[in-house]
């Protein structure tokens, strides 16, 4: 079963936006399949994959909500700026072995990735034209 699943409430009402997320969904459940196939070896790839997928998604939206009249679009902007460089910190942890509890990865992913959809995403919705 999917580690995460997509709801509506996940829905910014933009077509490319929601796909996009529901991209990194997709990663973040790969993710917990892989830690279920015993596959560990894998983990950093599918990080990275998060990472630059993340960063293109960011990117995007940042070109998106620019021009909306979002009135915290620098402040969103920052915001990006410090999940990618806590999925860094995160990736370098995982890269060097250790004691670090996969599932707790996947549980770091999944709220990193729902919590700024539902928290901060969801500030610019009202502010979409699509
Ligand atoms: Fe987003
Ligand atoms: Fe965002």
């Amino acid at each position: 079963m999917a580690f995460l699943s997509w709801h509506q409430r996940f829905s910014v009402g933009h077509a490319e936006i929601d796909q996009q997320h529901r991209r990194l969904f997709e990663l973040v459940n790969h993710f917990d399949d892989v830690i279920q196939m015993g596959m560990p070896g894998e983990l950093p790839h599918i990080v990275e994959d998060i990472i630059s997928l993340g960063d293109a998604h960011f990117r995007f939206e940042e070109g998106v909500i620019q021009d909306t009249g979002f009135p915290r679009v620098a402040e969103h902007r920052k915001m990006h700026a410090e999940l990618l460089d806590q999925i860094r910190v995160m990736q370098t942890r995982l890269m060097a072995g250790g004691h670090v509890s996969h599932k707790a990865v996947v549980r770091f992913l999944a709220d990193w990735l729902t919590n700024h959809i539902l928290r901060e995403d969801m500030e610019y919705k009202p502010y979409l034209r699509t």
